[in-house]
């Protein structure tokens, strides 16, 4: 396991078909909490899949900073000796979360509700993202934060010492906050109600359940409601992680768009509010079977078999983007690809991942010939058909490491090749990126500087 090198530009160039077998890493969104609820329970969890890259690192020095035993036994295979819901002791340092959004909301919350200080930063893409969504709904079970101007870290946090329970309506499609709240809720006396209006993932629902939580979920009219019992004692659980759809993603449509391809990608997770990106594909057209399919751990998982083909554009509804939020870059490269005018909408929490991601697609597909227009929450890409893109551009990354992943994969089978200007991001998420890709037949080159 290493952190990532330097910065690094890459390029890609038009590949033949790509063959094989693609094993990506476990989920990212799972590894961290696995992390946390780990360190949160009593006893020892013993995880294996979990995903070695640096944003799930730093949520694993995080918790050890909390107080929690956390090893690694072998590749993938981690144990998490954790202290308890309330347990936790203060850090004597800061916590520098690096790139990763999920791990530093997802531990606010689970620190919340204990009465310890915190300190909380990251890299200068997460220090410019808003923390405020998830630090002030935590106010109301009493904790207290400082921050730097419109709550962007650093942050210091302070848990509440008499934590009560809440009923809250989460503002914003976000998993994170919604998971941050229930984690928060887990220390609170009393039985807090969580409502969000827009299904998010649900993993920390599932996984709360699985390490002993007594917690609910509600179906209402619109979205649904968690109620979660405070001042429980999770007890530990076996966790093993499946494989990441949203890092599939980018070999699936690598896959789809460079003729001659057949590719499979086994055990990826198919929980149906991550899937959006494989209902959308195949609206337009592709050819993607799911084999296999089978229980795991309390997720559905499958082998995705996916063949080259012919695309058409599409309009994606809004509804559908929390369950593809993190594949809007990968789905604007097929769309390049497709034949006509693909329309995306209600995106406008693309403003604020790691990079503003939907001006950078945009600037990334204008960089490599496309036509696209962009308003503040939807983005139009004009496809070229399979054979139409031009390519040729270098795209600007702004430490986003899935808008590196996308115009790499751009690469594959535009005319000419699109270099990125840096590649050592990639390692938040997907360390085996660059490997896999060429192990299938990726002509990925070196640039010089
Ligand atoms: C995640 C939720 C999503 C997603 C992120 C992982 C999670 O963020 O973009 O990569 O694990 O809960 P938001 O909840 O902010 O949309």
């Amino acid at each position: 396991m290493t952190r990532s090198p330097s910065s690094r530009p890459l390029k890609a160039r038009r590949s033949g078909g790509l063959r094989g077998t693609a094993m990506v890493p476990g989920d990212k969104s799972i590894s961290h909490r696995a992390l946390i609820l780990g360190a949160l329970a009593v006893g020892e969890t013993a995880i294996t899949g979990l995903l070695e890259a640096e944003d799930v690192l730093n949520t694993a020095d995080a918790m050890r900073a909390f107080g929690a035993q956390v090893f690694r036994a072998g590749p993938g295979a981690w144990t998490v000796s954790g202290t308890g819901v309330g347990g936790w002791g203060e850090p004597d340092d800061v916590l520098d979360f690096g790139n990763s959004g999920t791990g530093s909301r997802l531990v606010m919350g689970a620190m919340a509700t204990t009465p310890i200080t915190a300190v909380f930063t990251g890299d200068s893409s997460l220090r410019g993202r808003p923390m405020a969504r998830v630090l002030d709904p935590l106010r109301h079970f009493g904790a207290a934060y400082t921050s730097r101007a419109r709550g962007l870290m650093p942050v210091t946090l302070t848990g509440a010492a008499q934590p009560i329970a809440v009923d809250h309506r989460v503002a914003v499609a976000s998993a994170q906050v919604k998971s941050a709240m229930l984690l928060a809720a887990l220390g609170a006396a009393g039985r807090s109600r969580i409502v969000q209006d827009e299904l998010t993932r649900d993993h920390t629902e599932k996984m709360l359940a699985a390490f002993g939580a007594e917690i609910e979920v509600e179906a209402l009219a619109k979205g649904e409601a968690v109620h979660v019992t405070g001042q429980a004692e999770l007890k530990p659980c076996a966790v093993d992680v499946p494989r990441d759809p949203s890092s599939a993603a980018f070999a699936l449509v690598a896959a789809l768009i460079v003729p001659g391809s057949d590719v499979r990608i086994p055990a990826v997770l198919l929980n149906p509010r991550r899937t959006g990106l494989i209902t959308t594909l195949r609206e337009m057209g592709a050819y993607i079977a799911v084999e296999n399919e089978r229980e795991s751990g309390g997720e559905s998982i499958g082998d995705l078999v996916v063949r080259s083909s012919m695309l058409k554009g599409v309009e994606v509804p809004p509804g559908r983007a929390p369950s593809m939020i993190d594949e809007y870059p990968i789905l604007a490269v097929a769309a390049a690809f497709a034949e006509g005018r693909t329309v995306m909408r209600g995106l406008e929490e693309l403003r604020v991942k790691e990079s503003d991601r939907l001006a950078a697609i945009a600037a990334g597909l204008k960089a490599n010939g496309l036509s696209t227009g962009e308003t503040h929450d939807s983005l139009t890409v004009e496809g070229r058909g399979a054979d139409g893109v031009p390519g040729g551009g270098r795209v600007t990354t702004h430490m986003d490491h899935r808008i590196a992943m996308c115009f790499l994969c751009m690469g594959l089978a535009a005319r000419d090749a699109v270099s990125v200007d840096d590649t050592a991001m990639i390692a938040t998420s997907f360390p085996e990126f660059e490997k896999l890709m060429r192990d299938l037949g990726a002509d990925f080159q070196a640039v010089n500087t």
